[in-house]
């Protein structure tokens, strides 16, 4: 969540769009395209499409609920007000998943196309580039990068406008050459068959012997990963100029601007290169360019994803201190977790959360790592949609300066859409999913729901 306090104080759409573009565009579109691919085949497309209407109905309930409570620690604010502490403290568990994973995520991806690079010209060796899992040792850029990022923040670093607007310009730049260079290529050829592993979830075996999850549904609960972030434009309602107009503007209008780019990006992808030659791989746009003698392109790509993807590593970063925060200020965890430095940044969360995303990012594969913290948002947003509907009949006077259009058919098409991705993620995500999720309860029950309890007494 972005410092708001920086923004100007007359944000008008155009601002909004770009503030959303700025914090969605990352790993999903550069990395995860090929993970998609490899799932759904050419009708990858499809699944972007998908995600992101189910992406938007939550973004739409996320503004109202949004404009109406304080913004800071968001899902789990939300929850705590309208579903009471025992929710809020299973949606701050979701969402310290996702802030956590999602660093892991784009730190993975930003290795991704860091490494090629810094093979051909320091001769590094990619060992060192890919965990275990992938032939690898340990994924050393990706902990670098958040080393790089826990430095910045711990030194009192917060996002700014410009750099956000520079870094939009810089990656949308890059997209745009990609879509230019790749559709100079097209060959419908490649869309045959178009739903090459079908539409609903299922399992094949692979010719390692891997059992995988595959399918346009399979696809679209991992691509739905590239859709998320808005938060930002949510959390900078106070500063619209026409909160009402300008907000619904800036989120549709950058979930739309998103989805078409996407889905541009997948079919010049695919017409491009046939599906299979660049799924799964840790660079899959570079790796295109390259593959279509291209190559020039493909560095310009590399380097602006390397450039580019640190702020969506920053942003979530920092969203996790906020969400810490929040949820040590309520009383379930102990307060000095939350104390901050001299510099007005929380050094003992950015180190924890340093630690951990590291230990994530240097050895679990990326989309692993992506479809868990795609389970968290999953949980955070089925929140937001029902705060969104349950204030809606506990308060329907209250003032909302922001009101979803058609919000019992967007309310409940968040809910009923994040539930369906959930269910189409891997199993085992689902039940990493669940058992962090009993682990929550018994640190709750252990330890922070009489914590709490303790604080309040205190307060009394
Ligand atoms: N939507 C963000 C990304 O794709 C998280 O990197």
């Amino acid at each position: 969540m972005p410092e708001h306090h920086r923004l100007a104080q007359t944000l008008s759409w155009p601002h909004l769009v770009a503030l959303g573009v700025g914090a969605i565009v990352g790993t999903g579109i550069l990395t995860l395209i090929g993970v998609g691919a490899g799932k759904a085949g050419p009708a990858v497309i499809l699944s972007f499409a998908i995600a992101g209407v189910i992406c938007a109905c939550a973004a739409l309930a996320y503004a109202e609920v949004a404009t109406m409570i304080p913004a800071s620690g968001s899902a789990y604010t939300y929850s705590y007000v309208v579903f009471g502490e025992l929710i809020a403290w299973m949606i701050g568990v979701a969402l310290i998943l996702e802030y956590t994973l999602v660093v892991s995520a784009v730190a993975v991806g930003w290795s991704g196309y860091a490494a090629p690079l810094l093979h051909e010209y320091l001769n590094y060796p990619m060992s060192l580039a890919q965990g275990p899992e992938l032939g690898g040792i340990i994924n050393i850029p990706a902990i670098f990068i958040i080393v790089v990022v826990a430095g910045l923040l711990i030194a009192g670093t917060r996002e700014s406008a410009t750099l956000n607007a520079i870094l939009v310009v810089i990656k949308l730049l890059a997209l745009a050459l990609f879509l230019v260079v790749a559709f100079g290529v097209f060959n419908s050829a490649h869309f045959e068959p178009f739903m090459a592993q079908g539409f609903a979830k299922h399992t094949v075996i692979g010719a390692d012997g891997k059992a995988t999850e595959v399918g346009v549904m399979a696809a679209a609960a991992i691509i739905f990963f590239a859709f998320y972030g808005f938060d930002a434009i949510a959390t900078a309602a106070e500063e619209a100029k026409n909160p009402g107009r300008d907000l619904a503007i800036g989120i549709v209008g950058s979930m739309a601007v998103c989805v078409l780019i996407y889905m541009a990006i997948a079919a010049a992808a695919i017409g491009a290169v046939p599906y299979t030659g660049f799924a799964n791989s840790p660079e899959p746009l570079a790796l295109i360019l390259r593959e279509i003698g291209q190559p020039w392109a493909a560095k310009i790509l590399a380097v602006s994803a390397v450039v580019a993807l640190p702020t969506v590593i920053l942003a979530f970063f920092y969203g996790q201190s906020r969400i810490f925060f929040t949820i040590a200020r309520d009383g379930l965890l102990p307060s000095s977790l939350a104390r901050v430095s001299s510099r007005g940044s929380p050094v003992r969360i950015t180190v924890f959360t340093a630690v951990v995303t590291s230990a994530f990012a240097g050895i679990i594969p990326l989309d692993r790592i992506a479809a868990l913290a795609n389970a968290g948002t999953l949980a955070a947003f089925t929140a937001v949609c029902a705060a969104m509907l349950v204030l809606r009949r506990r308060e329907p006077d209250r003032e909302r300066k922001f009101r979803t259009p058609l919000p019992w058919v967007v309310g409940l098409g968040g809910i009923l859409g994040c539930v369906y991705l959930f269910l189409n993620l891997p199993w085992q995500t689902q039940k990493f999913f669940v058992i962090a999720q009993i682990i929550g309860l018994l640190i709750y029950m252990a330890y922070s729901g009489r914590l709490a309890e303790k604080a309040r007494g205190a307060a009394a």
